[in-house]
């Protein structure tokens, strides 16, 4: 049997493992699937290095954990013509729109913290990435743990926000981000995709998801999406604004000290749990290229719903 190597992110956090030794040939073991399943349950996210960086090397990781799922917008470009199911490509070119100002910087390929498909009934379960382009400086990957952040926010957040479900809908327009802001945030120019993608969710209802939910495992995760939230369920507008600012600001400040930013080497696979984890993009200097292959893997928790419209009783 080929041993695999394991190391913990950080001596002070149950977020995160290194995994070493992951080949086609390793992975055809079962010892070695289970022990990767395992290892993705307990920690939520693995960090592959060292790997061949192939397209069907990322599949045989993604589906130890589950099939894959073709990713809901059509707009997202796919990888090969035939036959990659799921793994869809992100590219940002140098100087293409889709930046932002955070202060006096300019940003390409900025992305707020965030779970995967909100804006959908269901949740996928995980996804893993690689960088086939990343920049020697920025575009960095961070994610920060539900479970912990449930510890870390006040009381009162908590307390308020618990058993609440949070509505989304689609939103790629970043000037339309409300929640965990930065301060001196503003979009300089969106995205070429951003309109195609905005046209295609115009008519779909919007997403609900519990911002608390519970583990089989018995951890409750925090679980709200500062990106593309836009209410809660049961609270007028000005009600759920006011919980909605002080919840997802309390995440963006709590988890500078509890997230793991991943500086990408052409050689990492990384794997992360889609309903316990948050990741962001720490964008990069515009005059850079970037491009990621990204695999989705199905599965649901069961907690999320459309939100039921007027016309659906008619
Ligand atoms: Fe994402």
């Amino acid at each position: 049997m080929t041993a695999l190597t394991i190391q913990s992110v950080s001596d002070d956090s149950q977020l995160g493992a290194r995994v070493g030794g992951v080949t086609l040939e390793a992975l055809k073991e079962p010892e070695a699937r289970e022990q990767i399943s395992d290892l993705f349950e307990e920690r939520g996210l693995l960090i592959f290095e060292e790997v061949e960086p192939e397209p069907e090397l990322q599949v045989a990781i993604s589906t130890i954990i589950g099939p894959l799922k073709d990713h809901p917008s059509k707009a997202t470009p796919r990888v090969g013509g035939d036959g990659m199911l799921g793994v869809i490509e992100i590219k940002v070119e140098p100087s293409e729109e889709g930046s932002v100002r955070i202060g006096d910087r300019e940003l390409s390929a900025w992305l707020p913290w965030h779970f995967d498909h909100c804006y959908n009934d269901q949740l996928n379960r995980a996804a893993v990435l690689r960088a086939v382009e990343s920049p020697a400086e920025g575009a960095m990957t961070g994610f920060v743990d539900g479970i912990a952040l449930y510890d870390a926010v006040s009381s009162d957040a908590r307390e308020r926000i618990e058993g609440k479900m949070v509505l989304y809908a689609m939103d790629v327009i970043m000037e339309n981000l409300r929640y965990g802001r930065p301060e001196g945030f503003v979009e300089i120019n969106a995205s070429g995709s951003a309109a195609d993608v905005m046209a295609e969710y115009a008519d779909r209802p919007r997403a609900l998801h519990p911002a608390v939910w519970t583990r089989s495992t018995g951890e409750k995760v925090l679980h709200v999406s500062p990106w593309m939230a836009k209410g809660i369920e049961g609270l007028d507008d000005d009600a759920a604004d006011v919980l909605l600012t002080e919840i997802c600001d309390e995440i963006v400040e709590v988890s500078k000290g509890l997230s793991y930013f991943h500086k990408w080497k052409p050689t990492d696979m990384v794997i992360w749990d889609n309903w316990r984890v948050l990741h962001s993009v720490s964008g990069m200097a515009p005059n850079n290229a970037r491009c990621m292959h990204r695999t989705t893997i199905a599965g649901d928790y069961g907690l999320g719903r459309f939100e039921e419209t007027a016309s659906a009783h008619t």
